[in-house]
């Protein structure tokens, strides 16, 4: 469909009818180094089934515009308010200051104010997947699960492999939503974090996407839910994992299936060789954690059952395409000046309920939590002590995954978010790099995060 230059639309067919409310989705490509888009947050009605929900969007779309820009491109994004509550926008995964009008999360947006973010994306900032949202602390989780997020591609050295640029693309975010939501959180989402019951791909219940009869298939994918997991399958298919959150890996990787945390994207190649017919993408389940002494009062379930959340066609017989051999090279950091631990865990706190906290300390953002130095190369330790999964994630910087419970990591990649499952330990490594200034490193179920598991991180 879009070859690696880009077509403004998105074009996939849907076979639901869309509502009158419902906008084409409008996406925005540079163009001779700039990228300048206007982006209004606001109410934005959406019809998923029988539902009518009253969701919020940027630019009236959810999932938001998709953005793309190349290295060395500047983009400037007119942000404007229009809910009734404070927002922001942070850059999910980008190269970029954390500073100024760049990826600054302290930047707060009352609500019919405007801001203009403007940056310029480093010339040898890596092609990849990542993501744009609200980031204004407390109210985070609430503005995302409304609907508030959207895609920034960065086109780069991935695209230009031949058996890449071939490939036909699709872009595949994932939101769930709830048509009933509850001012009173039951515990058990006070606990995991709130998931809703409809679950979209590109804000639609169950799309369809047809596979085209030559060619590899490049699906890039986005978990941009606030709590839940997806743990995916398509009918057996393999998936070819060619990049993970921070950009390529050195040569595609073979999976049967893909689990993706909260905040974490990937892309894949599908060869599409089977008998023409349709396929489903499942959601598995997946179990992320029980609530500890909470268990035994029946809270204790957080796997989803088996669900269809799309569908392949396949509609002529598909001719086999070969893969790329390799993509592009990765080079392990050096050995780390530092070791530093994090402990995770959750606690009750008398005036706020349920808190999250990171070395038993909830967010503060007068605290400075860790002092690094620029260029210095540190371990990062994530003891997961509590009963659930937490997604890590940290700003600015993409780190490799070292070890978990001491095991090496087998895949060398360059994540930004990794998920530290119950009883876990983590080790990362992280450069910091280019940049310096205050930034926040936080558990990407937003639940959490706006409960207290993040911390602040100055660079200098
Ligand atoms: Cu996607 Cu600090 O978050
Ligand atoms: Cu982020
Ligand atoms: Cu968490």
């Amino acid at each position: 469909m879009t070859g690696a230059s880009g077509t403004v639309l998105l074009s996939q067919c849907s076979h639901k009818t869309l509502s009158r409310s419902q906008t084409f989705p409008q996406n925005y490509i540079s163009q001779d180094g700039l990228l300048s888009v206007d982006m209004v947050a606001q109410e934005t009605p959406m019809q998923l089934g029988r539902n009518r929900l009253k969701q919020w969007g940027y630019n009236g779309q959810i999932p938001g515009p998709r953005l793309e820009a190349k290295p060395g491109d500047t983009i400037k994004i007119n942000f404007q308010n229009q809910l009734p509550q404070t927002s922001n926008l942070h850059y999910h995964g980008l190269h970029i200051p954390p500073t100024g009008t760049a990826d600054n999360v302290f930047v707060a947006v009352p609500p019919g104010e405007q801001f203009s973010y403007e940056f310029t994306l480093p010339k040898k900032h890596p092609s990849g997947t990542f993501w744009y949202h609200p980031h204004y602390h407390g109210q985070v989780a609430e503005q995302v699960f409304k609907g508030l997020a959207g895609l920034l591609i960065v086109r780069g050295e991935l695209d230009e492999i031949p058996e890449i640029q071939a490939a036909s693309e699709q872009f595949l975010v994932f939101q769930d939503f709830t048509a009933n939501p509850n001012p009173n959180l039951s515990r058990g989402a006070i606990m995991l974090g709130r998931e809703g019951e409809l679950v979209t791909v590109n804000g639609k219940l169950k799309p369809e996407f047809s596979i085209p009869t030559q060619g590899l298939v490049r699906l890039h994918l986005l978990n941009a839910s606030i709590s839940r997991f997806y743990r995916l399958s398509l009918d057996e298919h393999p998936f070819y994992l060619i990049a993970t959150d921070g950009g390529a890996i050195s040569e595609p990787v073979e999976l049967t299936e893909l689990l993706l945390a909260p905040g974490e994207r990937v892309q894949v190649l599908i060869q599409g060789d089977r008998p023409p017919s349709q396929y489903q993408l499942l959601s598995l389940p997946y179990d992320r954690g029980t609530m500890g002494m909470m268990g035994h009062m029946g809270l204790s379930s957080s796997s989803n059952p088996t669900q269809a959340i799309a569908t392949f066609n396949y509609t002529e017989p598909v001719a086999p395409t070969p893969l790329p051999k390799t993509l592009i090279p990765i080079t392990p950091l050096p050995e780390p000046q530092t070791l530093r631990q994090f402990t995770l865990n959750h606690g009750m706190n008398p005036g706020m309920g349920m808190v999250f906290l990171i070395n038993n300390q909830a967010f503060n953002h007068q605290r400075i939590d860790v002092k690094a130095k620029l260029n210095q190369i540190e371990d990062w330790e994530i003891i997961n002590l509590g009963g659930m999964d937490h997604p890590f994630h940290i700003h600015v910087n993409a780190f490799q995954i070292i070890s978990r419970n001491q095991t090496p990591e087998p895949l060398l990649a360059w994540k930004d978010v990794v998920n530290v499952r119950r009883g876990e330990t983590v080790r990362l490594r992280i450069q910091y790099q280019d940049f310096i200034g205050k930034t926040v490193y936080h558990c990407h179920i937003l639940d959490h995060e706006d409960r207290g598991m993040m911390g602040i991180l100055e660079i200098a």
